[in-house]
């Protein structure tokens, strides 16, 4: 254990009219930094987690949080991107930093503000996170991604479209509990199951209700030492923190297996010395239905083909065995690519603090598990948090 997340802040998801990724950021980085209770001039390093590949003009985004306080002006400041993963790549450059002994304490932000362009535009910018020389003439942006890779997981184990409404109406029943998420209102079973003028097919086997939304938002965590987390007010500390890249085309992988996932899980637990059923919840990179199907695989919660049983018989719901996205997810509480990996660390560290906004917070919550995932399964991380004390 050499780190532990001491302060944190996440803005509403959704559609954000009169928001910036300059405004997010910088409110973010402010209430961040309060939340530790430090002062700016004790930050070090930061780190900006942003996407952007056009979703909006500004690029260069590593010092706008400099703007929050005038005492963060000369810190060094690095913008991070590495697709859908990209706010768990800046936590994990902050790790480092942390492990290096080069830094005290680093602010990371993550940031996106997608509904600048219409899906159809937001999916010409997230299909650039696939294999572009094999993948960019795919359908549908990065939907079409996951529908291909939904078709070749309903060859080889049948239909589980149940399955998916039931993944769908738990994010979504989960989301309408949380304050912070784009959706916050429940979605019924037959809505999710039945193609319909509100729930068109998007891509392949998958319906709108079974894809993440186009988002903005922004979520900040400070990290610290172990030492210098010893003395602060809350301090949530990495039990285990593992990063493992797959090559990127599809065509190099079997799709429907997601072999890095299931390598950043086994190297996890392994590190942390635990098994999957000793996490009282795990938040996991359902950017589409499916892909939580498959990661429920990935865990090691059921065997390969077998994922459907962790929804149908009910494990993954809030009061089951393993709590999989009670935050809502990014189905139900918003996908912002660059503020997705930070929003997981901070919905994990609230439920581990006990801070949870009311209805959100688990009885128990003790460790908490993070998945999540850039491009499809190509960047995996995975994170075990336990309180510090
Ligand atoms: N789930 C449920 N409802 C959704 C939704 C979603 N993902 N996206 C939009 N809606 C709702 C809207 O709230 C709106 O509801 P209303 O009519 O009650 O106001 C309605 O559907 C139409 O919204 P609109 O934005 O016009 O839908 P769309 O068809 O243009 O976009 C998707 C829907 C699914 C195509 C779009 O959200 C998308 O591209 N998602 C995938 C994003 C992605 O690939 N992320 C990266 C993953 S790795």
């Amino acid at each position: 254990m050499t780190a532990c997340i001491v302060g944190w802040s996440h803005s509403k998801f959704g559609k954000l009219d009169g928001e910036t990724s300059e405004s997010l950021i910088v409110k973010t980085a402010s209430e961040a930094i309060a939340h530790a209770g430090i002062e700016p001039r004790d930050v070090d390093v930061i780190y900006v987690g942003n996407m952007n590949g056009g979703f909006v003009r500004q690029e260069f985004h590593s010092s706008l949080p400099l703007q929050a306080h005038p005492d963060l002006r000369f810190k060094p400041s690095t913008r991070v991107e590495n697709a859908c993963a990209t706010g768990s790549a800046a936590i994990h450059m902050g790790l480092n930093t942390l492990a290096a002994k080069k830094a005290r304490f680093v602010l990371v932000v993550g940031v996106e503000k997608m509904t600048e362009l219409n899906s159809a535009q937001a999916g010409d910018v997230l299909i650039k996170a696939s294999y572009v020389a094999e993948e960019a003439t795919i359908e549908a942006g990065f939907a079409g991604i996951f529908g291909k890779i939904t078709s070749a997981y309903f060859q080889r184990y049948g239909d589980k479209s149940d399955a998916l409404a039931k993944i769908a109406v738990k994010a979504h029943k989960n989301g309408a509990k949380n304050p912070y998420a784009h959706f916050q209102k429940e979605f019924a079973y037959d809505f999710c199951r039945t193609p319909s003028d509100k729930n068109p097919f998007v891509a392949g086997p998958l319906k709108r209700t079974d894809c993440s939304p186009v988002t903005d938002g922004a979520a900040a965590v400070v990290l610290a030492d172990v030492s210098a987390a010893l003395g602060m007010k809350q301090a949530i500390a990495f039990r285990a923190a593992e990063h493992v890249n797959d090559f990127l085309p599809m065509s190099r992988r079997d799709i429907v297996k997601f072999e890095g996932p299931q390598l950043a899980w086994q190297r996890a637990l392994s590190s942390a010395k635990l098994d999957l059923l000793d996490l009282s919840f795990v938040e996991s990179h359902d950017c589409f239905t499916s892909a939580e199907l498959i990661e429920y695989e990935a865990m090691g919660l059921t065997a390969p083909g077998e994922g459907e049983r962790a929804i149908h018989e009910g494990w993954v719901e809030r009061d089951g065995k393993l709590p999989v996205n009670v935050s809502g997810g990014l189905k139900a509480k918003g996908h912002p690519v660059g503020a997705t990996g930070v929003s997981m660390h901070v919905m994990s560290a609230m439920q581990l603090s006990g801070s949870a906004p009311e209805g959100l917070q688990l009885a128990k919550a003790k460790l908490g598990g993070v998945f999540n995932m850039g491009g499809a399964a190509v960047a995996n991380y995975v994170s075990i948090l336990e309180p510090l004390r």
